[in-house]
Parts: structure tokens; C-alpha cells; sequence
């Protein structure tokens, strides 16, 4: 992995343990080359292999992206079924280089309008690589983080109910248990790209200390290198939690342990 990094001059200690992507531009891309917009997605599934394949390499340890939102679902029928068909496609497609990767694969969001086969091939894919010890790859699929955040609200709700937990107890780090997101590094990065400025329901929990960077490229274009000048950015931002400028410098480093 550090051998990935020189080859990018990359400094290790300063990339993101957690990165977020919202894949943004698939249909513009396609329009703009007179192609239909599930040809935009298509490519975008080459990039989520690249991405994540380098990401890996890297030694980044969790990558979280934004395939379907909840609000996705309202998109025409056919956009809908094709997007499934590609997510069926790389499930089945990606699973020998997780496993072979020692990914940890996961898949966050309301899996209640999934379909049965697609739900079995994620579950599959979950209990295969839920040992292995490298990057935590999460698909966000279905997802709106509003709708997590209730998720987790129900669970910590009937966990007082059933007298597990009290109500005066429940902290911050309880919390981010009842998330889809529990056991995964805290999340430094969030990158959109196609020049759209928005979170779009996107990990808003989590992103609460998140550095943002918007990107004009269409997710179809966004290669390996513009995923490197973007983790350059990164490792020039200075980071202060709340603290001063002049607490930064001491206490970083601990934040960051
Ligand atoms: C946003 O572009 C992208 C999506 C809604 C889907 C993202 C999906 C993929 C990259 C492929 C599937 C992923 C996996 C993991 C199999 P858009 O369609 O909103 O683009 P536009 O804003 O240009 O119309």
C-alpha cells in the first residue's frame, strides 16, 4: 500500500481513513455524447471498480459511495431497473476481486425496497468478507441519511423499551452503533462530483467534521488521477475540530489517533 502511495507522492499519514463519494454526472455524461443515461451509469460502475481498487491500494480504510439515494426511486421505471441491473451485475461481477482484495463489503441504507435476488447477493457478499481485515468498501444503496438517522432512533427507542438501555445513558458513541455506518473509521472526506454544491441526504451524521470537495468532473471521467489531486487536496487542509489555530498544531495529531 505505501508502495501505492509513492508511486502517486502520496503521504500516507495525511490521507483520509474514511472517505465518502457522491457519484454525481452519470446522465450528463451520456447526454452529452448523444447516449442513452444508462450508458453514463455503465461507466460509472468502471470508475467505482477503479476507484475502489486504488483506494484500497492506498490503504484508505473505508470508502463509502452514494449509488442510489432514497429519493432515486422516483426516477422513471426503466432508469430505476437499469440502475438494479448494473448494481446485480457488479455484485455478481466484483465479488472474486473483493474477497480476492480482503474488502469488507457492506451495503447501507432502507433494504426493505430491495428485491429478493439483490438482497440475497449483497447478504452473500456481507457474510463472505465480514472476517477480512482490509478497506471497508459500503455501497449506499436505497439511502437517505434523514432516513438512517430515524433507523437508528427506532432501534435505541425500543432498546429503552425493552429495558436494555436508558434514556439518560444514550451518548454520542451509542449512538453512532444504531447507525448503518457502526464500526467504520470516523468520516474525514466527502467528494462530489459535476460541480453540484449539495450533501444531497448524504451521511449526514457522519459528515459533521467531514472535509467537503466539490469536483467539476463527470463521475464517468473521474479517473484515478483526479482522485489523487483531490486526496492532495485533503492532506494540505488543516483540520481543527473546533479548536484554535494555534491548538491545532498540538492536539491534531491526538484528534486524528
Ligand atoms: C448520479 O448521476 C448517479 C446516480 C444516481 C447513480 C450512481 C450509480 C453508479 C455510479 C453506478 C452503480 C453503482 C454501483 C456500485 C454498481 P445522475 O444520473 O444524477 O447524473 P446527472 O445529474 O448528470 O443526471
Amino acid at each position: 500500500m505505501s508502495q501505492t502511495c509513492a508511486q502517486w507522492h502520496l503521504e500516507p499519514t495525511r490521507l483520509p481513513r474514511h472517505i465518502g463519494i457522491i457519484m454525481d454526472g452519470n446522465g450528463r455524461w451520456a447526454t452529452s455524447r448523444r447516449l442513452p443515461r444508462v450508458a453514463g451509469h455503465r461507466k460509472g460502475v468502471e470508475r467505482v471498480q477503479e476507484i475502489s481498487e486504488l483506494a484500497g491500494n492506498l490503504g484508505i480504510g473505508a470508502l463509502t459511495l452514494y449509488a442510489f439515494s432514497d429519493e432515486n426511486w422516483r426516477r422513471p421505471e426503466d432508469e430505476v431497473g437499469a440502475l438494479m441491473g448494473l448494481l446485480r451485475w457488479y455484485l455478481r461481477a466484483e465479488k472474486k476481486r473483493i474477497v480476492k482484495n480482503d474488502v469488507q463489503f457492506r451495503v447501507i441504507g432502507d433494504r426493505r425496497k430491495l428485491s429478493s435476488d439483490i438482497l440475497s447477493l449483497i447478504q452473500d457478499l456481507e457474510l463472505e468478507t465480514r472476517n477480512n481485515k482490509g478497506m471497508h468498501l459500503s455501497v449506499a444503496l436505497s439511502y437517505g441519511g434523514r432516513g438512517e438517522i430515524l433507523r437508528a432512533v427506532k432501534r435505541i427507542v425500543s432498546q429503552v423499551e425493552a429495558g436494555e438501555a436508558f434514556a439518560d445513558d444514550i451518548d454520542e458513541a451509542g449512538f453512532e452503533k444504531c447507525l448503518d455506518t457502526a464500526g467504520l473509521p470516523p468520516l474525514d472526506m466527502i467528494v462530489r462530483t459535476s460541480g453540484e454544491r449539495r450533501v444531497s441526504n448524504f451521511l449526514l451524521w457522519q459528515a459533521a467534521y467531514a472535509e467537503f470537495f466539490f469536483d467539476d468532473t463527470l463521475w464517468p471521467d473521474f479517473d484515478s488521477a483526479r482522485f489523487v489531486h483531490n486526496l492532495r487536496a485533503f492532506s494540505g487542509r488543516e483540520r481543527r475540530f473546533g479548536l484554535t489555530p494555534e491548538q491545532v498544531g498540538k492536539k491534531t495529531a491526538s484528534l486524528l489517533g
